[in-house]
């Protein structure tokens, strides 16, 4: 038995005897703070490709990586190209996917980028920035320049506030702190000698960026972008040679380099 949804509900919602909203089609509506729901349309497409993917006789999981110009590297093109024509990018950055999440660019970020200083600036909003500055801290130096705890993370304070250094190899922020729900509407300005970063996992896409005031954008694909595990990096040209020299080296994961994913 489904009865009608709440006032103020999405139109066409019913809840059912689980207590789950569902729409016409069905299908649960997905409120968690997790992956959220994908649209049905894409489903259908996945669910009619799933076995045999645009009439190649077999499912896209079934076929190789590394067959240059084949179905797998064809469709990775056409990701980054959407990604690249809906945000904007500018011709001097890579849209990269990486794997191992956002938790994977806590790491990734700091040793790629700690080449020439290894120390990097961290505005503190929540526990997602609080994680990715613990995890840069095996690394280099790392230092918070900007706290919203003393203010029971209720805002940023504004840019000319933050203590930034003058030596740092990176900014870092995270533009939605999901956890906490202290966003940044603004992309913030650090001026052209700094390299800003952003943890942008549950705010890509959900408005315009000026990609051109970041050096590095990530984004974990379990939140906005679709299902976990897999993390969408932009990374600006010139920051893909300052890696520390044990990454250079490949002594660390070789899949760790920004440069080995373009
Ligand atoms: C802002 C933000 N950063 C990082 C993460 C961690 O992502 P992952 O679990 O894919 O590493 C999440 C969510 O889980 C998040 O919301």
């Amino acid at each position: 038995m489904e009865t009608v949804a709440p006032p103020g509900w999405a139109p066409g919602l019913a809840v059912g005897e689980d207590g789950c909203a569902r729409g016409g089609s069905g299908r649960a509506h997905n409120f968690s703070a997790g992956p959220a729901m994908l649209d049905t349309e894409v489903m259908t497409y996945i669910q009619k490709n799933l076995l045999n993917y645009q009439g190649c006789g077999m499912g896209i999981h079934e076929m190789s990586h590394r067959d240059v110009n084949g179905p797998v590297a064809a469709m990775m093109e056409r990701t980054s190209g959407n990604v690249r024509r809906l945000l904007g990018v500018p011709d001097n950055y890579r849209v990269l996917f990486f794997q191992g999440g956002a938790h994977g660019q806590f790491a990734a970020v700091p040793l790629n980028l700690f080449g020439k200083s290894g120390k990097g600036d961290y505005v503190i909003g929540g526990n997602w920035s609080t994680k990715a500055m613990n995890e840069a801290s095996k690394y280099g130096e790392v230092r918070a320049v900007a706290d919203t705890t003393t203010n029971g993370h209720t805002y940023y304070a504004p840019v000319d506030e933050w203590d930034l250094s003058d030596d740092s190899a990176y900014v870092h922020v995270c533009t939605n702190e999901t956890v906490q729900g202290l966003a940044m509407h603004e992309d913030p300005d650090v001026g052209p000698n700094r390299v800003l970063v952003s943890d942008m996992t549950s705010s890509l896409f959900s408005r315009p960026v000026d990609i051109k005031k970041y050096g590095v954008i990530y984004a974990s694909g379990g939140k906005n972008l679709g299902p976990a595990g897999c993390c969408l990096v932009i990374v600006r040209d010139d920051l893909l040679e300052q890696s520390l020299p044990q990454v250079r080296r490949r002594c660390l994961k070789p899949s760790l380099p920004f440069s080995s994913h373009c």
